[in-house]
C-alpha cells in the first residue's frame, strides 16, 4: 500500500561501527538517498548491529514485526569475509527470497566496479515487509538503490 514507506527500516551492520570505533557512513548515506527520492512524508527507524546472525535477525524481525517497517534496508556484511553474514541472516528471516533485487544491484554495479561481483547482497520478503541487502560504502549504496528504485513502490504496494 502507499504507506509502505513512511516507516523505513535502516540498519547497519558492522562490527567496528556497532563498537563505536568508526563513524556509521552506511545508515546515513541510506537516510540521505531517500531524502532524496521520496515525496511523501516518511520516517527511519535506525539501527546498528555487530556482523553477528543472532544480532542481525533480531534486529530485522524488530523491524518488520514490531516497527511495522514496510521496508527494511540494511548496509554491509554482504561480502566474502568470513564475518560477512547479512545474506544469510537475512534469508533465515525471510518467507521468499526476491532474487531480481541481488541480480539488479550486481548487474548496475558491475557497470562501475568489477568488485561488485564480491557483494553476495539479496532481497527477500518477510510478511508484509520487503528487506534489501545493500554494500558498506556509501557510493555502492546510491548506486545499488538506484537500480531498485523504479521497482519498488509496485512491489510494495503487491506485497502490502
Ligand atoms: N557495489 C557498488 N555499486 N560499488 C562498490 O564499490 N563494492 C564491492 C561490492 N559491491 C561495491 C559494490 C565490494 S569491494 C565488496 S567487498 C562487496 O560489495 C561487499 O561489501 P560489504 O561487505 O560492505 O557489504
Amino acid at each position: 500500500s502507499s504507506t509502505a514507506l513512511a516507516r523505513i527500516g535502516v540498519l547497519t551492520v558492522s562490527d567496528r561501527a556497532s563498537r563505536g570505533e568508526y563513524e556509521d557512513r552506511g545508515g546515513p548515506a541510506v537516510v540521505a538517498y531517500f531524502e532524496r527520492v521520496l515525496t511523501s512524508p516518511w520516517q527511519a527507524v535506525r539501527r546498528i548491529v555487530p556482523d553477528e546472525r543472532p544480532a542481525i535477525e533480531a534486529a530485522l524481525i524488530d523491524l518488520c514485526d514490531r516497527e511495522g517497517c514496510g521496508l527494511v534496508v540494511t548496509t554491509g556484511g554482504t561480502g566474502p569475509a568470513p564475518r560477512d553474514v547479512t545474506p544469510e541472516a537475512t534469508e533465515a528471516v525471510c518467507d521468499r527470497l526476491m532474487p531480481g533485487f541481488g541480480e539488479a544491484m550486481r548487474a548496475a554495479s558491475l557497470l562501475k566496479v568489477p568488485t561488485a561481483i564480491l557483494s553476495r547482497q539479496l532481497a527477500g520478503l518477510r510478511g508484509r515487509s520487503l528487506i534489501i541487502n545493500l554494500p558498506g560504502q556509501p557510493k555502492a549504496i546510491d548506486e545499488c538503490l538506484d537500480a531498485v528504485m523504479p521497482a519498488l513502490p509496485y512491489c510494495l504496494d503487491l506485497i502490502g
